[in-house]
């Protein structure tokens, strides 16, 4: 534990302020269980790195919110460095209200199911409660689409966000970020050809508002080494792909600030597991496991921060 006064969980606002003066991203990576939490942590302190760490609703869920709150606490308590504690696509205002009654520092309403008007009226509900605890917000404009959505051309075009309703989005709810669609999406398998992004709609977001952090959700690069490591011990995930480092990396520099990532972990920590079980198949002792697994997790994680995102040392 450190000897001097332990750092408070912080609000993602002076870590975005500076991403977009220095141009690089903040890693947000999801978590749900001990052994995640280390790894990231240790490697965000390894790096100097600002991190934020958040949570679904499915990850408070399995979890427990009180354990995860005192796991937080104690990664605050061993290290030095800024930590956000952030509410992953909050469905409503009640699972919001919720965390941000629990001492969560940032929550994303996840309103991009809506239609642009209803999306507006749940942000400012919630805009409203969380401003006034000193809590921050995430909004969403725009549909992320999955690589099985067999959809037209004009019809994909419709999902990317509009950079004019963006600005009145931003306007008229007061959020504090935003997350953007410019062709990522959730999960492995993100693209069924080449990996492309739509770096002119980011760069007109940021013309229109230039002092508003974007955020880009299923940006995991879903790591060819650690894909092929899960297939080779056993694991059946064909044809996974992701985000590349290079086009993240570009992000970073075009303005986006808060870069997400979930599955990478996932697939860092079933490499390790499969790899360990598939040499030593007398290994009963969960810690001679989920070992191997912190470690994948935190040399992901470091690796994302010093060699993509640009981050390390601006804690
Ligand atoms: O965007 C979704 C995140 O990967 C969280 O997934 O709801 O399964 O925890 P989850
Ligand atoms: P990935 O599935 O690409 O890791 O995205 C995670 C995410 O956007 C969490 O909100
Ligand atoms: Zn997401």
């Amino acid at each position: 534990m450190k000897e001097d006064k332990i750092m408070p969980l912080v609000t993602t606002k002076n870590m975005f302020e500076k991403s977009m003066k220095e141009h690089f991203a903040i890693g947000a990576f999801n978590v749900n269980n001990m052994e995640i939490i280390q790894g990231i942590v240790d490697a965000a302190a390894e790096e100097n790195s600002p991190v934020i760490l958040q949570a679904s609703s499915s990850a408070i869920k399995y979890a427990r919110i009180g354990y995860l709150k005192k796991m937080i606490e104690a990664a605050l308590e061993e290290h030095d460095i800024p930590i956000a504690l952030h509410l992953d696509h909050g469905a409503d205002f009640e699972t919001c209200k919720m965390c941000i009654d629990n001492g969560f520092t940032s929550v994303m309403i996840d309103g991009s199911k809506y239609d642009f008007e209803e999306n507006i009226a749940v942000t400012k509900q919630v805009v409203e409660y969380a401003h006034s605890k000193g809590v921050v917000v995430e909004a969403e404009l725009g549909k992320l689409a999955g690589v099985e959505d067999e959809i037209n051309v004009s019809a994909s075009d419709a999902m990317y966000t509009d950079p004019d309703q963006a600005k009145e989005f931003v306007e008229r709810t007061g959020c504090d970020s935003l997350a953007i669609a410019i062709g990522t999406s959730h999960g492995a398998y993100k693209f069924k050809g080449d990996a492309k992004l739509r770096f002119d709609i980011l760069q007109k977001i940021k013309e229109k508002l230039p002092n508003t952090p974007i955020v880009l959700h299923g940006a995991s690069t879903v790591i060819p080494e650690l894909v092929e490591m899960c297939n080779q011990y056993g694991g059946n995930i064909p044809g996974a792909k992701g985000v590349p480092d290079e086009m993240l990396n570009e992000a970073s520099k075009l303005g986006v600030s808060k870069i997400n990532v979930d599955t990478d972990l996932r697939l860092a920590m079933t490499a390790a597991i499969r790899k360990t079980f598939a040499e030593d198949t007398s290994i009963f002792d969960p810690r001679k496991y989920m070992l191997p697994a912190r470690e994948l997790i935190q040399e992901t994680v470091q690796h994302k921060i010093r060699d993509v995102f640009g981050s390390s040392n601006k804690a």
